[in-house]
């Protein structure tokens, strides 16, 4: 599904030249849940931001879904992230003045779908995350976990093939963080490859694979094998017709 070969990143300043990734390698298959996880500064928004095609990167190679996203146009990298990849932030990224609903359907009026299309994944996605009966609220009206679940319905609403995670219960209690991971583990077993960045050494442990990584390279595959059957989701995924 993912697979990155040496890739480098180089933050450059005036004064000052970060090297935020300096040869990372790594894969993710096809209905993996996969925690990303490392100290802070290592790299590792910086790799969900080049994996989910925010940011380009200097060097190495990056193949998404059998095809070569390494050296593409803003354009083009924008089209692929529309049609196969949701976001999920720490901070959710809703907009304030705007009601779950219309939250929901900033990213589909982006991709310039049809108005009765979009009721009906808006509708279906908030289903989803258990928020049907909320559609008029503002996030100011809803509880941290609501707002995050606000924000998986928005990423979920177009169908992703890949969902990326930044830290998304770092700002939740932990009973709402276990609420969230439970939903987001509902939607990997319904398909959907995830990769989630985590603090949270009780969750990480809960996914099928933790990749480490340090000082920008991923210095560590931890082999998950040993966690319980039935946390591996179903790869019927992988048979299904690739959309987009
Ligand atoms: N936009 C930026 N400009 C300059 N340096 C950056 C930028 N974003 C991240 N960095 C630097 O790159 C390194 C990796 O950052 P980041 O990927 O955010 O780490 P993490 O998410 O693991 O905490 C850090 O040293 C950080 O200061
Ligand atoms: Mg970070």
């Amino acid at each position: 599904m993912l697979k990155m070969e040496g890739v480098q990143k180089i933050y450059r300043t005036d004064l000052v030249q970060t090297h935020a990734l300096r040869s990372l390698s790594l894969e993710v298959e096809e209905g993996e849940f996969v925690a990303v996880t490392g100290p802070s500064g290592s790299g590792k928004t910086t790799f969900l931001n080049i994996a989910g095609l925010l940011e380009t990167f200097d060097g190495g190679r990056y193949t998404l879904d059998g095809k070569d996203v390494s050296r593409l146009s803003d354009r083009e990298r924008s089209k692929i992230r529309n049609v196969k990849i949701g976001f999920i932030f720490q901070s959710f990224n809703l907009i304030p003045d705007l009601n779950v609903y219309d939250n929901v359907d900033v990213p589909l009026r982006y991709r310039g779908l049809a108005s009765g299309e979009r009721d009906r994944r808006i509708k279906e996605a908030l289903e989803r995350v258990g928020l049907a009966s909320r559609l008029k609220h503002l996030p100011s009206q809803l509880s941290g976990g609501q707002q995050q679940r606000v924000a998986i319905a928005r990423a979920l609403a177009g169908s992703p093939r890949i969902l990326f995670a930044d830290e998304p219960t770092g700002n939740l209690d932990s009973l709402m963080a276990r609420e969230v991971m439970n939903m987001l583990e509902e939607i990997n077993a319904q398909g959907t490859t995830i990769v989630m960045v985590t603090h949270d050494p009780e969750l990480a442990r809960r996914m099928h694979r933790n990749i480490h990584i340090m000082d920008g390279q991923a210095s560590d595959f931890e082999d998950r094998s040993d966690a319980p059957v039935d946390r591996i989701a179903p790869r019927a995924a992988a048979a299904a017709p690739a959309v987009g």
